[in-house]
């Protein structure tokens, strides 16, 4: 990846992902009363209501290699979905994204997941969806739930755990994937402290390798301690972006003008 000394990177640092311009548009139909009568009249009116989200607007940003990126703002400020586009889930409405590397979502392996299948299973499945081999997966199988902590339920299935567990699990095998580019959409919040302990550990040391974290959460407490910059999003935009500090309490005292629900979540 890297081919820069340790003094060459305090002055330029890679690219991981470069957005230009980056717009995304959600176009969906909508049932605004979802009644049956409602239903059959409008199908019998073949008339179509259409919803239209600018969930990403004009985004020019980059994110590079070597460091904790946080990504902090409302419910609905479209950060899970500029994670979509970076992980190729969804393509750009208008606008360029280029991803410098491989990368690996927790979010897109959470949708991998079964909840009939077991945890070992799931484990399979998840990697087989990732791209690994059945191989590669039986090399790394230990080490993954080992991990996780789950070695007592492993075999058990997946409904039976908790969400909690259920993130552990799939942090576990996203981390095990060995991307140059990780991605963690709102999933570190969900384990308990031991394991929150664990996973920032975990991103330590994927940093120190010159990899590129991004972290979406509102555990602000928490962004503080790991990010290196943090950007703020709001109505699709971005608002502000920097040290960690200052644009956190930029933020937080935003929230606290607009007294908005979201001022009650993890600080
Ligand atoms: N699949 C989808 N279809 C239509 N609208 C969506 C979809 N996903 C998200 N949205 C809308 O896009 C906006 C941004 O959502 P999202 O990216 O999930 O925000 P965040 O992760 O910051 O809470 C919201 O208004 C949301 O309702
Ligand atoms: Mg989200």
């Amino acid at each position: 990846m890297s081919s820069l000394s340790a003094s060459d990177k305090t002055l330029v640092r890679e690219s991981a992902v470069s957005i230009r311009s980056l717009g995304l548009v959600y176009k969906t139909t909508l049932d605004r009363r979802p009644t049956l009568r409602n239903r059959l009249g409008r199908l019998a009116r073949r008339k179509r209501q259409t919803r239209i989200v600018h969930a990403v607007r004009d985004l020019t940003l980059d994110i590079p290699y070597g460091q904790v990126t946080g990504i902090i703002g409302s419910n609905g400020a479209g950060k899970s979905t500029l994670m979509r586009v970076i992980a190729g889930i969804l393509p750009p409405t208008t606008g360029k994204v280029e991803v410098f590397g491989k990368v690996s979502t927790l979010l897109s392996l959470g949708v991998g997941f079964n909840n009939k299948l077991t945890g070992r299973e799931n484990v399979y499945l998840g990697g087989l969806a990732a791209g690994m081999s059945r191989d590669q997966i039986d090399e790394k199988f230990d080490s993954i739930v080992e991990f996780s902590g789950l070695e007592e339920v492993i075999d058990a299935p997946m409904r039976t755990y908790s969400s909690g567990m259920q993130s552990r699990l799939a942090f576990s095998v996203a981390a095990s994937l060995d991307p140059d580019i990780f991605i963690i959409d709102e999933a570190l919040s969900t384990g308990d402290a031991r394991f929150k302990v664990k996973s920032i550990e975990r991103i330590r040391q994927m940093k120190s390798d010159d990899r590129a974290l991004i972290v979406v959460s509102h555990a602000l407490k928490v962004l503080r301690e790991i990010c290196d910059e943090v950007i703020w999003m709001d109505k699709g935009r971005l608002v502000k972006r920097g040290e960690p500090l200052e644009v956190i309490k930029a933020y937080r005292s935003f929230l606290e003008v607009g007294s908005s629900p979201e001022t009650d979540e993890d600080f």
